[in-house]
């Protein structure tokens, strides 16, 4: 089932709800967490709350009363939203399996307690727990599409906080170009670490300029609850122009260097998959086209869009910039 998208011109929901039903439905959710059984929840009720296999999980995170957040209505998909269990069931996290579904294995990743690194060329590295990082920023809700370089695509609702809230904690110094983002590290808790012949950790970087732009997004939930395992949990990266691979999963580490960082996939093939990674239907992959996607849930393929769609917020960053492998 498809979720229908609010268009541009509807109201977001904390804006068509009186604030009091709004506010009510948050301890609704609260209580549910607390795992109380309510009678006629009527309209508040939250049908996918309880149907996905992994709702528990999520119920038992501490950040869960944080959700759901209140929709930033500039980024707007004219398309629908892919529905919760087709998108948390189709999954890319090598660390649990190079197939796609992952998403019980997933859910052997521990996410409490989640130590933040920040280091490298900041005014003074430190170590934030997730649960302060959250309290020092302001989640709102973001419709992203999202391309995989392997041709397909789907729409998500994220939850989050702009990069550039991040890049402002961390203080780098004038000196640093690049962010390096890194997965955490532990085989015992990740099979598909013990693969030897991976780099791990998986490891993704942007330049200081594309994560202060507007789009570059921290993700810590979706579909208005914290974010489920499969989809890297507690905070992954959504950079929505480019290749779905360097939306880098449940990060631990962020390191600020003057360095271009040798990304993940770069070290695995990288004559097949660059630091750039910038979606253009022009520029196939050198083993099949990427003039077109297939949308996860559906049957059709629709053409693919230059940036994703997003250039208006992005091919400026590109400027001056010809030749460098962009696209790929
Ligand atoms: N991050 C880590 N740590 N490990 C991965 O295997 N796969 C990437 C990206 N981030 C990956 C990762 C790829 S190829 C894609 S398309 C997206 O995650 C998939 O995100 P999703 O499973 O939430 O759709």
């Amino acid at each position: 089932m498809l979720i229908k998208v609010r268009k541009g011109w509807e109201l977001q929901e904390s804006a068509a709800t009186p604030e009091s039903a709004f506010l009510n439905r948050r301890q609704l959710m609260t209580g549910l967490a607390a795992g109380s059984i309510l009678a006629g929840m009527g309209s508040f009720a939250r049908p996918a709350l309880a149907e996905v296999p992994w709702a528990d999980a999520q119920r038992d995170d501490p950040s869960f009363p944080l959700y759901p957040a209140a929709r930033n209505l500039r980024y707007r998909v004219e398309r629908d939203i892919t529905d919760e269990e087709t998108n948390g069931k189709y999954n890319n996290f090598y660390e649990y399996g190079s197939h796609k579904e992952i998403w019980r294995s997933a859910q052997k990743l521990k996410i409490r307690p989640w130590e933040i690194r920040i280091e490298g060329m900041v005014e003074n590295e430190f170590t934030i727990g997730i649960d302060d990082l959250l309290a020092k920023v302001s989640l709102e809700e973001r419709v992203y599409r999202h391309r995989c370089v392997e041709a397909w695509s789907m729409v998500a609702p994220w939850t989050g906080f702009p990069l550039r809230a991040l890049v402002e904690l961390a203080k780098p110094l004038s000196s640093a170009k690049y962010i390096e983002m890194a997965t955490f590290n532990k085989p015992e808790m990740a099979p598909g670490q013990r693969q030897f012949w991976y780099p791990w950790p998986y490891l993704e970087g942007l330049t200081i300029a594309e994560a202060a732009n507007d789009l570059a997004f921290m993700v810590t939930g979706a579909y208005g609850k914290p974010l489920a395992k499969q989809h890297g949990a507690p905070l992954r990266l959504a950079a929505p122009w480019k290749y779905g691979f360097k939306s880098v999963k449940s990060i631990d580490r962020f390191t600020f260097t003057d360095k271009r960082p040798k990304t993940f996939w770069e070290e695995v093939q990288g004559r097949e998959y660059g630091f750039w990674a910038n979606v253009n239907p022009e520029v196939p992959h050198p083993r099949w086209s990427q003039a077109t996607e297939r949308v996860l849930g559906t049957n059709g393929r629709i053409p693919t869009v230059i940036y994703n769609g997003y250039g208006e917020f992005v091919a400026q960053l590109y400027d001056g910039m010809e030749g460098e492998r962009l696209f790929m």
